[in-house]
């Protein structure tokens, strides 16, 4: 019988030692299918997952020998944490270790869109050499506004700060006294300021109630016609509807995003815009930040199947004890 169910294409040395260690049933299409789920993980004492599998109440419900979830990522908006938490589960997760490629793809994004360079790319594919065409603009001097600035939204201050462009940054969750505001000496300003001032604004927030649909029509009305607005958090932080309307109508001048509302999105109007960059949820895809994911996650896995404590534990800091 196995002992780890996982949902997702998770792959690495970490995952090879894993399953030299115990008895691994990957099902990398198991996401799609909650009847699936539920049979693959009534036995099981581990479940890993991306940000694809749901991982409910229900599912945890069903469960009935699990010790812990591994989420191969930063975000847990995909995991009933509650449940899992009232059900003595561990959650743990990888809330650092892919940071620097999202912060990565958030500054070639940004660049991306200053300089034209996919629409660059593809004519000249097909033929063209249309310098004048694709005549952009630098991102020194620019203002970028970041929204949350956490962990991720600090590597891009800094990124930014390099390219020599001023910082606006908005928290409703950081202290304006936070250590690494003082680093960067960024001070924290309204949202409706930082909309209003920026050219580019990055979107860094975790989805929460209190963020779903943060960007919605009056916030894109409030920003810049010429401002470019990146978002590499999560497509539900944005109201699809409103920015295409807000790009429709020229009150924006562009957009990339890497995170959909729907997942995989079906093609649309978004798709047609060539103010519009779009990339596959690939912010963090990296080697190097999937080794790190992968080694986190399957070194607490292991850890709390052996009857020790997982590192990056969100909930409980040692396994709970099973009677
Ligand atoms: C994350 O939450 O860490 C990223 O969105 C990447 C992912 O979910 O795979």
């Amino acid at each position: 019988m196995a002992e780890i169910l996982v949902t997702e294409n998770i792959v690495g040395k970490a995952m090879d030692q894993l399953r030299s260690q115990f008895d691994v049933l990957f099902e990398p299409l198991a996401w799609q299918d909650v009847e699936q789920l539920k049979s693959g993980i009534a036995d099981v004492q581990a479940i890993i997952v991306r940000n694809q599998t749901s991982v409910t109440a229900e599912l945890i419900a069903a469960a009935t020998n699990l010790k812990i979830i591994g989420r191969a990522g930063a975000g847990l908006d995909n995991v009933d944490v509650e449940a899992a938490t009232e059900a003595g589960v561990v959650v743990t997760y990888a809330p650092r270790e892919n940071s620097l490629s999202v912060a990565e793809l958030t500054i070639g994004l940004m660049l991306s869109l200053a300089r034209n360079i996919p629409a660059a790319v593809a004519d000249t594919r097909q033929g063209g050499w249309n310098r004048g065409q694709f005549t952009g603009s630098e991102l020194a001097g620019k203002t970028l506004g970041i929204v949350g600035i956490g962990r991720i939204g600090a590597m891009v201050a800094e990124r930014a700060q390099a390219f020599g462009m001023t910082l606006l940054a908005h928290d409703d969750y950081v202290d304006s006294n936070a250590p690494h505001l003082q680093v960067l000496n960024l001070e924290l300003t309204s949202l409706e300021l930082l909309l209003a001032q920026a050219d580019f604004v990055a979107c860094h927030v975790p989805l929460s109630e209190e963020t779903r649909g943060l960007f919605s029509r009056d916030q894109f009305q409030q920003m810049k016609p010429t401002a470019f607005f990146v978002n590499t958090s999560r497509g539900e932080v944005v109201d699809e509807a409103a920015l295409i309307e807000a790009l429709d109508s020229e009150e924006l001048a562009g957009a990339a995003l890497d995170v959909r509302s729907n997942e995989p999105p079906t093609a649309g109007s978004l798709e047609q815009m060539e103010n519009v960059i779009l990339t596959p949820h690939i912010a963090a895809f990296t080697e190097e930040a999937q080794e790190r994911v992968v080694a986190a996650v399957c070194q607490d896995v292991a850890a709390v199947l052996q009857g020790q404590q997982a590192q990056n534990a969100f909930n409980f800091s040692r396994p709970v004890q099973q009677d």
